[in-house]
């Protein structure tokens, strides 16, 4: 296995063309917060603002996330917050399942350097590659799972909400149970 460093994973994605994401993008966009974070977000890909600036969640939708980050009294400096495909769906259409499969070792190697205690999948898709291939994110969001000591919960992504208004009330009550847990992490780490 290649060494496992965050200048493996910038060396290993300079110039990716291993799928077809490759041919329109502008930007990779890895990823940015704290490569030490305790919680880490993942969305589905980077849309056009996020392709033109090479950051992720600096659109639209960022900007409710960040407004979410907040109501929780935290910053995005204090989480790292990525996507499951690292390029542009031409036209933000949803990542086909090759293109996800060809990206998540990227992803794989970040979760292995960052180490998060808890990950938040933002909507349907980064649901369903690290929560459950059948999720339905209006059954299931706000609902946690451990896998390996690490929590993992899905929400909406904040693209739903800004399309349909009258799922903030549940996103804002996950958020809650995130800040619960983030809690519950902390208080049961002292100590140690
Ligand atoms: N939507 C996503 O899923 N990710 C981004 O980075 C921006 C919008």
């Amino acid at each position: 296995m290649a060494e496992l460093s965050w200048e493996a994973v910038e060396e290993e994605i300079r110039g990716c063309n291993r799928c077809g994401l490759c041919e329109r993008r502008n930007s990779i966009v890895l990823g940015e917060g704290d490569r030490s974070a305790d919680i880490m977000f993942v969305g589905e890909g980077p849309g056009g603002d996020e392709d033109r600036i090479g950051r992720p969640f600096v659109g639209r939708a960022g900007q409710l996330l960040d407004k979410m980050i907040a109501a929780i009294d935290m910053k995005r400096e204090d989480l790292y917050i990525t996507n499951i495909v690292k390029c542009r769906p031409p036209g933000n259409r949803t990542p086909l399942d090759e293109e996800a499969q060809t990206c998540l070792p990227v992803l794989r190697q970040q979760y292995a350097l960052i180490r998060p205690k808890i990950v938040v999948c933002l909507g349907a898709t980064a649901a369903k590659y690290l929560y459950d291939p059948n999720v339905r994110i209006t059954r299931m969001h706000g609902k946690w799972i451990e896998k390996a000591g690490v929590w993992f919960m899905p929400t909406f992504h904040p693209a739903a909400l800004l399309r349909d208004e009258s799922k903030k009330r549940d996103a804002w009550e996950d958020l809650q149970s995130l800040a619960e847990k983030y809690k519950e992490i902390k208080n049961a780490g002292k100590g140690d």
